[in-house]
C-alpha cells in the first residue's frame, strides 16, 4: 500500500462492496467515464494529442476529475490507456482518431516475440505513476481511486494484431503458428503488469482493474490455457489492494474465476443475467456491472426503470453498478446522470 499521506476518504461505499461488507445501496462508477461523451473532454481532446493527455499528470488527472464532478460516481478511475504496457515492451503505438490504435512495429516473427522484454516498466511509465499520486491528493478524498492494466490476453491482441479488430485474426493465427514464441509473449506481459500494478498501488491507487476485452474470442479451452493463467498470476501478486477482474464475454468461465482467479470483483458485460452470475459465482465474491452501454441512449424514464431492474435483480450486497462494457461517445450527458443518480437514490425494498 501506499506510503502518501492522502487525504481522508470520505466516501467509501465502492470499497466496501468490494470487501462484501453492509452497504445502504450499491456503489456505480461507468467503464470509460472519462471520455468523448463529456463536452469538458472534447474540449482537452481539441488541444492535445490522446497520449500527451495520457502522459501529462496535470491532464489526465483534470480529465480523471471531470466525470467526478459532472456526475459524482462513487469511485474515479484514472485517464490512461491499456496500450502504455506495449509501448513500455517497445511497441509503437499511435492513436488514430476515428479508428484508434495502430501499432508502427507489431510481432510478426518469433523473433519479434522473443526480444519483447519487460525491464523496468514502472520507470519508463513514471508519468502514471505521477498522474495517480496527483490524482489522489486533488481528489482529496471524494472518492477511491481506481489504477487499471490490460490482461496480457488482450495486450498480446493489440501486438500482434497491429490494429484493433473484431476477431484479432492474425493474433490468433500466431497464437496457434507459434505457441512457444506466444507463451514468452504472455510471459513477458504478466511480469510486466504485475510491476506496473504494484507500481500504481504504491503510488496511490486504491483498487486496480484487469480488462481482458477480448477474452471473449477464445474458445473455453483456449481461454483456460492461455489467458487465465495470467489472470490467476497477476492477481496472486498484486498486493494490497482489491483487485477487478473484468473479462469480457466469457461466461464460461465465470465459476473458475470466482473461486480460482482470487479477484475480489468480477465485472461482468451485458450478455450475463444476474441470476446466471449470482449462481455461477456461488454469492460470495462482488459483481460488477452489467448495463447494456446501448441502453443509454434509451428515453431517460426507460433509463430509470432497467437501472432500478439491474439493482433488483443482483441485490445491494457484493454488487456495484456499472455498465458492461465502456460507455459509448454519442451518449448524452443527462443520459449518464440519469444512470448513475438511479443508482444513487436507490432504496431497499
Ligand atoms: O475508464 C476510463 O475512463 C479510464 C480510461 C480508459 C481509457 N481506455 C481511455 C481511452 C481505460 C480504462 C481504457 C482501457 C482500454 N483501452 C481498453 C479496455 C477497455 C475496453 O474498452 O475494452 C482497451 C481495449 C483500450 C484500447 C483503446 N484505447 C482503444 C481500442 C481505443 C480506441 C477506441 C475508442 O474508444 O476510441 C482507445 C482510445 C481511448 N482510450 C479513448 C479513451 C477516452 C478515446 C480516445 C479519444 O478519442 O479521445
Amino acid at each position: 500500500m501506499s506510503n502518501h499521506n492522502f487525504p481522508a476518504l470520505k466516501n467509501d461505499l465502492f470499497l466496501r462492496a468490494l470487501k462484501g461488507e453492509e452497504v445502504e445501496r450499491p456503489p456505480v462508477w461507468m467503464m470509460r467515464q472519462a471520455g468523448r461523451y463529456l463536452p469538458q473532454y472534447m474540449e482537452l481532446r481539441h488541444k492535445y494529442s490522446f497520449f500527451e493527455r495520457v502522459e501529462t499528470p496535470e491532464l489526465a488527472c483534470e480529465i480523471t476529475i471531470q466525470p467526478i464532478d459532472e456526475l459524482e460516481p462513487d469511485a474515479a478511475i484514472i485517464f490512461s490507456d491499456i496500450l502504455t504496457v506495449p509501448q513500455a515492451l517497445g511497441i509503437d503505438v499511435q492513436m488514430i482518431p476515428g479508428k484508434g490504435p495502430v501499432m508502427g512495429n507489431p510481432i510478426q516473427t518469433e523473433d519479434d516475440a522473443f526480444s519483447v522484454l519487460a525491464e523496468n516498466i514502472p520507470e519508463k511509465l513514471h508519468y502514471v505513476m505521477d498522474a495517480i499520486t496527483l490524482t489522489r491528493r486533488e481528489l482529496n478524498g471524494r472518492v477511491p481511486l481506481i489504477g487499471f492494466a490490460g490482461a496480457p490476453w488482450t495486450l498480446f491482441c493489440y501486438m500482434v494484431e497491429g490494429e484493433g479488430s473484431k476477431t484479432f485474426d492474425k493474433a490468433k493465427s500466431f497464437l496457434y503458428q507459434y505457441p512457444e514464441a506466444s507463451r514468452h509473449v504472455m510471459r513477458e506481459l504478466t511480469n510486466a503488469t504485475i510491476s506496473y500494478l504494484n507500481a500504481q498501488i504504491d503510488a496511490g491507487a486504491q483498487a486496480v482493474q484487469l480488462f481482458d476485452s477480448w477474452a471473449g474470442l477464445l474458445s473455453p479451452e483456449d481461454f483456460n490455457e492461455w489467458a487465465l493463467p495470467c489472470l490467476m498470476e497477476i492477481s496472486a501478486s498484486v498486493k494490497g489492494v482489491p483487485m477487478i477482474i473484468f473479462a469480457k464475454g466469457v461466461w464460461y468461465a465465470l465459476e473458475r474465476l470466482a473461486y480460482k482467479s482470487g479477484a475480489a470483483a468480477l465485472g461482468l458485460d451485458w450478455t450475463i443475467s444476474p441470476e446466471f452470475a449470482r449462481e455461477k459465482t456461488g454469492g460470495n465474491i462482488t459483481l460488477q456491472g452489467n448495463f447494456d452501454p446501448s441502453h443509454l441512449l434509451a428515453p431517460i424514464k426507460e433509463i430509470e426503470q432497467k437501472t432500478r431492474r439491474m439493482i433488483h435483480r443482483f441485490g445491494t450486497r457484493r454488487y456495484i453498478a456499472n455498465l458492461g462494457h465502456g460507455i459509448l461517445p454519442h451518449v448524452p450527458v443527462d443520459h449518464a446522470r440519469a444512470f448513475v443518480d438511479t443508482i444513487k437514490n436507490y432504496k431497499q425494498e
